[in-house]
């Protein structure tokens, strides 16, 4: 689903223009080849679209990430199940390809070390994908933040509810034990912890959900989870969010995925909605369907432009184009001498460096880890972040022995 809405038409678009930059020169990106569980939906791009997209290696089944790594390629994109992204991230690194990897990144502190260490022995890039950072309303929210018109944040809601098809059809072969948190919650954790950060800390995690629809009532995949984070500002006042996910929302809801957000601040109030965003559509037979009630088109969406051209394009594709840019730069961007300064620069980077999804990896860890706990019969479990048991400390109710999910420091 995300290659087709976002890497191919980055990937069609740069194969007719490179990407440019005065300190590159042009910089030519082309798909050198896929790997996938089946290889039937490469293989149909094949078909379809080579045109656009070239001709490209399909590679399928058990070692087809293996076969992959062994061509000869610079950079891996990451777009597996949310909880197969370590295995082929590391394996790309080791191979010392340039990663970028769909969020989550990674669902352990454990896991997230192993890739770090990997990207530094390697010297490449390990980046993740949060197109909400780049969307212009989350940048108007940042910039108003930091010019600090939006002083000290105290609490917020975020809800991002997906469609019964998600977790009915789309997901339906993997998503046995998962919840719909990890896989859109990852969204506004990054939002929140980009945005009001650096400077406070993550203090602690809890959370809830509902099953029965996805799965049975006792199980293990949930339908939708509410979860509460906890900040601690520098001066010691707190900061609470509310994310609530789901994705057993009725299919024709008018605009598909429901997004909202409201951050209360010592003297505003910032309200956003992803789709109302002033367009309004009816179209007999096709809407909500084929087409949206509320679209947002800012995100991604096929245009014809003004000057006759036809483009695809949005923040989710202009994401995807930032890491090529990234790794352009960090090869190609002046003397081979000066390699390692280009890529600590990019690393530098904390909207998509893996080495800055710390906080958002922990609360993802600490969240599974409450679930878990919760259909095992133990409800109303609290992560403690860097507290005095270690970095993260999952406490049961009336249970003073804490499990230790991770010991080192977030
Ligand atoms: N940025 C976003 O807004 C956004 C939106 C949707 C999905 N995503 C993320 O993208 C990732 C993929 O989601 P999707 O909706 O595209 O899923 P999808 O089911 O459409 O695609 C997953 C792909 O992974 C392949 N795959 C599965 N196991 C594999 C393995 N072991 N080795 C190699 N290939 C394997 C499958 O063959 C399939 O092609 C998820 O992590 C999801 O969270 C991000």
């Amino acid at each position: 689903m995300i290659f087709d809405e976002t890497y191919r038409p980055f990937l069609e678009a740069v194969r007719r223009v490179p990407l440019y930059s005065a300190e590159t020169g042009p910089v030519g990106v082309v798909l050198a080849g896929v790997a996938s569980r089946t290889g039937t939906r490469a293989a149909h791009y094949l078909k379809e679209h080579s045109t656009r997209l070239g001709a490209f290696r399909n590679y399928a089944g058990p070692d087809s990430v293996t076969d992959l790594l062994a061509s000869d390629l610079h950079a891996v994109c990451v777009a597996t199940p949310d909880d197969r992204h370590f295995a082929p991230a590391r394996a790309a690194l080791a191979a010392h390809k340039h990663v970028l990897i769909e969020k989550p990144s990674v669902l352990t502190l454990t896991d997230l070390d192993a890739l770090l260490a990997a990207a530094g022995q390697n010297h490449v890039l390990a980046k993740v994908v949060y197109h909400k950072l780049l969307d212009p309303d989350h940048k108007k929210l940042r910039t108003l933040v930091v010019d600090r018109v939006l002083i000290h944040v105290n609490n917020g809601f975020c809800s991002l509810l997906e469609p019964k098809s998600i977790s009915g059809g789309q997901f339906s072969e993997w998503i046995r034990g998962r919840n719909p948190g990890t896989y859109v919650a990852v969204h506004y954790l990054k939002l929140i912890d980009f945005t009001f950060g650096p400077s406070w800390s993550l203090d602690r995690v809890t959370a809830t959900g509902q099953r029965g629809l996805v799965g049975p009532p006792d199980g293990t995949t949930w339908d939708s989870v509410q979860l509460q984070v906890v900040y601690r500002h520098p001066d010691n006042r707190e900061a609470a969010f509310d994310i609530h996910t789901s994705w057993v929302t009725p299919d024709n809801f008018p605009g598909y995925v429901e997004q909202e957000v409201q951050f209360r601040f010592d003297n505003a109030v910032w309200n956003a909605h992803q789709r109302k965003r002033g367009v309004e559509l009816a179209v007999e037979k096709r809407t909500p369907s084929e087409l949206k009630n509320t679209p947002n088109y800012h995100y991604n969406a096929a245009f014809l432009e003004p000057w006759g051209e036809r483009s695809q394009r949005g923040y989710g594709i202009e994401v995807i184009e930032r890491f090529f840019r990234e790794v352009a730069f960090v090869e190609y961007g002046g003397p081979a001498d000066q390699r390692d300064e280009r890529l600590r620069q990019m690393r530098s980077l904390t909207y998509n460096d893996l080495s800055a999804d710390r906080n958002c990896v922990a609360i993802v860890q600490a969240m599974e880890a409450i679930l878990a706990k919760a259909a095992a019969g133990v409800p109303g479990c609290l992560v403690k972040v860097n507290g005095p048991d270690g970095g993260l400390a999952l406490y049961e109710p009336r249970n003073a022995t804490p499990t230790i999910l991770y010991s080192g420091r977030v």
